[in-house]
């Protein structure tokens, strides 16, 4: 009997998260997820996995989930959670707590968070996943729209550039992916993807990479995206 993987699945009460902690259990993996307030873990009740709180705008709550999984080692990190930010989606009718927000929960928190978790990732093969979007990409940017969500994730991706950049010698592999456009809360009801299909592309993604080092901008079905 070999052991199974693990994983930590950040952002896991709905959608996307909820979806990929799915797949993985199915494909026979330890699975530990975060919600907001771990006594509420909503549709994770029902599934074998460990719940943790976690909540990304909160400095504190990184640290806690750090210190509480001190111990834990995982072959795959997926921070997950992130908003669409205002409506409007406007440079000149934004604010400064709606900007604060939509980069600090998109961009930044998840960097700190990766930051405080790499001790946690198997050094040779572990995966480092986070969930970008195609529209994060600066070359691809050709038609504008979604204008504060897609600097949100341009921002991210720089970060995690900055982050693979300042790594040093490491097996890990990092893994910036796009879920294609997916029936979501977030995605709405007219995408065209549902969500079964968007995480097991996701988590392909995750095996097929793991021990391959370096980091890769992918959509869910492995098509590189230009930075
Ligand atoms: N759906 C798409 O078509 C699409 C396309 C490209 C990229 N993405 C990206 O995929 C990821 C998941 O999206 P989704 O479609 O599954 O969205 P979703 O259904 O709106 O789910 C968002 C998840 O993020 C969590 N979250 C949001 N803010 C948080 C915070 N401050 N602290 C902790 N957790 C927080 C939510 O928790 P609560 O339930 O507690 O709010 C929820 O679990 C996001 O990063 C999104 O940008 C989605």
């Amino acid at each position: 009997m070999t052991t199974p993987k693990s994983a930590l699945i950040i952002g896991a009460s709905r959608g996307l998260g909820l979806g990929l902690v799915r797949e993985l259990l199915g494909r026979g993996w330890d699975v530990t997820a975060t919600v907001r307030d771990a006594a509420h873990p909503g549709d994770l009740a029902g599934l074998p996995v460990r719940v943790e709180a976690l909540l990304l705008d909160d400095i504190h709550s990184q640290d806690r989930l750090a210190e509480t999984l001190a111990g834990a080692r995982f072959d795959l990190v997926f921070i997950n959670a992130g908003i669409y930010g205002p409506a409007h989606q406007s440079a000149i009718d934004a604010n400064l707590a709606d900007i604060g927000q939509l980069f600090m929960v998109n961009a930044v928190a998840p960097l700190r968070l990766a930051e405080r978790l790499l001790p946690r990732i198997d050094g040779e093969r572990g995966v480092l996943a986070f969930m970008t979007s195609e529209l994060g990409s600066v070359a691809g940017n050709e038609s504008g729209g979604m204008a504060l969500y897609r600097a949100s994730k341009a921002a991210l991706n720089s970060l995690t550039r900055s982050f693979v950049g300042e790594l040093g010698e490491t097996g890990l592999t990092v893994l910036n992916l796009h879920p294609g456009w997916v029936r979501t809360d977030m995605g709405g009801e007219a995408a065209p993807l549902d969500v079964p299909t968007s995480v097991k592309g996701l988590a392909d993604q995750v095996e097929g990479h793991a021990g391959r080092g370096g980091q890769f901008y992918l959509d869910y079905q492995g098509t590189t995206i230009d930075w």
